[in-house]
């Protein structure tokens, strides 16, 4: 409470930014006047000078929908979280670009900052410098992907003339291409990296409208788009070519890469028209190399692209690659994709090679095979959907499904089987079409922060003071990105007259 008195005192000096705690080590205690609800969970928000971006639009939705909130502990927990990653993690911006850190780790990573991002899109048409800011981070990734385009993390710009930081977890690896750790942080090649940046250069043109972000940097985000495009390419090539030779358009090898076989190109791949990756958006090492939920997000996003130049009258042949890869991705899925299981009938595999090599599973991180109808690729209704969540949902059905007294759902082994990700929990929440398992998923997520009032990246089933990640701002804005959804869709589980909260009347009220 001292500490918190005194930063509190000098935030009213000009220099207030030398005396704002880190974050790191602000988000391990509780702050603040406690919620009223039950669980008395502490107002983790800085204080205002030590904020790293201020938004009136985000200010107007959290007062408005905090105070029709049934639940004051599920409120505390929308107005830390949703705010987190404004608050927090954008480290440097001007006019054009804006670099933002993951939370705990001090570089940007490609999914995790259009995640971080995503939430924010309905208000940037109400809130000129949140919109400019949003397209800064479309801009950088541009110049990232477009210098980088296999890696995964990255350095602050020189523009901000912050330093490199160290150390990256590529220290001493061999990576080809190959990456400069001034400009990459890690190069990590995730195919659902390059489909984010599509993502959001969609969604952000849907709400804002604003087509600066072709012409920047002399058109610089198309040289992105092609560099996406012959990732996808060559990654759609099977291992071996008719006369055997063995392929290879990137490869990573050392001391901190995790076991990649085959001299640091991964498992084999057969002919099938998926698209491979190295990584699972857990940062994993796949088990086989055609991952099924990356595979969903392609089939959404390369369309999403084409529709997205077709918009705005742009680059017809972009349009016709998209459309055409998306549509042999799509059948490639469907074919190989799914799997015939004794218990379960047909479900999504989420991994497999081509061979007949599946891994029958989820993982919590997005995109996983729970969040589907959130990436837009089958409604819950889809009976295949369908059939897959119950089985990943299950105790028989997938390995890493943790349980316990303290919390119920998909774990990984990024962590361990036995610590549960609240992301998976959240995308359960999304997805959801029965309102007491929403509520149920609620409760535990909840009632496991630790009583730190923030999202943290996995919890042990049976042990609530043992989790990782204190500060992990995806995660944080998924959460009120679910919180919203909710208020929006399903008023009566959480607002207090349970009238639908409507975005447009708030932020133009
Ligand atoms: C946010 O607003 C506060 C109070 O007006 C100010 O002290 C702070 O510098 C602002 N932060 C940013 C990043 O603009
Ligand atoms: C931002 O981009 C515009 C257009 O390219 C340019 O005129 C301006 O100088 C840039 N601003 C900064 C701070 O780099
Ligand atoms: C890495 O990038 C920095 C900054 O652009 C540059 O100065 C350096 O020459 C590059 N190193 C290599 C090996 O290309
Ligand atoms: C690694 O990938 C490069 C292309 O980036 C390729 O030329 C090289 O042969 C591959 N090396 C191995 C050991 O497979
Ligand atoms: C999901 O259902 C809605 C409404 O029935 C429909 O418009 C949409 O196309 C469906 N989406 C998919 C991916 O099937
Ligand atoms: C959450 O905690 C409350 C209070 O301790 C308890 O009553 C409730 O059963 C818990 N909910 C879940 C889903 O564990
Ligand atoms: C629970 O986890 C904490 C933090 O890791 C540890 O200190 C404590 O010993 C654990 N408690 C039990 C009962 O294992
Ligand atoms: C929200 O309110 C606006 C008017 O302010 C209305 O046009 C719109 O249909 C409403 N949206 C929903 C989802 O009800
Ligand atoms: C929330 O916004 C609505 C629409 O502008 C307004 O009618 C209502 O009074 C606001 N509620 C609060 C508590 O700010």
């Amino acid at each position: 409470m001292l500490v918190r008195a005194l930063r509190s005192l000098f935030v009213l000096l000009p220099a207030a930014s030398a005396t704002c705690e880190d974050f790191a080590t602000y988000s391990t205690r509780p702050e603040g006047t406690p919620s009223t609800g039950p669980l008395g969970l502490p107002f983790m928000r800085p204080d205002v000078g030590c904020r790293t971006f201020n938004s009136s639009a985000v200010e107007k939705v959290v007062a408005n929908l905090t105070s029709r909130m049934k639940d004051p502990d599920l409120a505390r927990l929308f107005e830390n979280t949703y705010a987190n990653t404004l608050d927090t993690t954008v480290k440097w911006f001007n006019d054009n670009l804006t670099f933002v850190v993951t939370g705990d780790i001090p570089a940007e990573w490609l999914r995790d900052s259009v995640n971080q991002f995503k939430v924010y899109l309905p208000l940037v048409g109400h809130d000129e410098p949140l919109k400019q800011l949003t397209r800064g981070v479309i801009n950088l990734q541009a110049r990232y992907i477009t210098q980088f385009p296999y890696c995964n993390a990255f350095q602050p710009p020189p523009e901000s003339g912050l330093p490199a930081e160290c150390c990256s977890g590529d220290t001493g690896a061999a990576v080809s291409p190959p990456e400069n750790l001034t400009i990459v942080w890690t190069c990590g090649y995730e195919l659902d990296s390059l489909l984010s940046f599509l993502q959001l250069s969609r969604r952000y043109y849907e709400f804002s409208g604003d087509d600066s972000i072709f012409t920047f940097d002399n058109g610089g985000w198309f040289n992105a788009v092609e560099n996406v495009l012959q990732v996808i390419h060559d990654q759609a090539t099977p291992t071996y070519d008719a006369a055997g030779n063995v392929i290879s358009f990137y490869n990573i090898s050392g001391p901190n890469q995790q076991y990649m076989k085959n001299d640091g190109r991964g498992p084999p791949k057969a002919n099938t028209g998926l698209i491979g990756t190295t990584y699972r958006p857990s940062d994993d090492v796949v088990y086989f190399p055609y991952n099924i939920p990356h595979q969903a997000m392609a089939v959404v996003e390369l369309r999403g692209l084409a529709s997205l130049l077709r918009s705005v009258g742009l680059r017809p042949d972009i349009q016709a690659t998209a459309t055409a890869r998306a549509s042999s991705v799509e059948t490639a899925l469907w074919k190989w994709g799914t799997v015939l299981t004794k218990d379960w009938g047909e479900v999504f595999a989420y991994e497999v090679d081509g061979f007949g090599g599946a891994a029958i599973q989820d993982d919590p991180n997005v995109p996983s095979l729970v969040s589907f109808p959130y990436l837009e690729f089958v409604n819950a209704s889809n009976s295949i959907y369908a059939n897959t969540r119950k089985m990943v949902l299950s105790t028989t059905g997938n390995p890493y499904y943790g349980f316990g007294p303290v919390i119920r759902g998909v774990s990984s082994p990024h962590i361990d089987e036995k610590h549960v990700w609240p992301m998976g929990l959240i995308s359960e929440v999304v997805t959801g079409t029965d309102d007491d398992d929403i509520l149920t998923k609620l409760e535990f997520l909840k009632n496991t922060t630790t009583g730190l009032g923030l999202m943290h990246e996995s919890v042990n089933t049976h042990n609530v003071t043992d989790y990782t990640r204190p500060w992990f701002a995806w995660c944080n804005s998924y959460f009120g990105e679910a919180i919203l959804q909710l208020a929006q869709t399903k008023p009566h589980l959480v607002m207090k007259d349970g009238d639908a909260f409507n975005l447009t009347t708030v932020l133009l009220g």
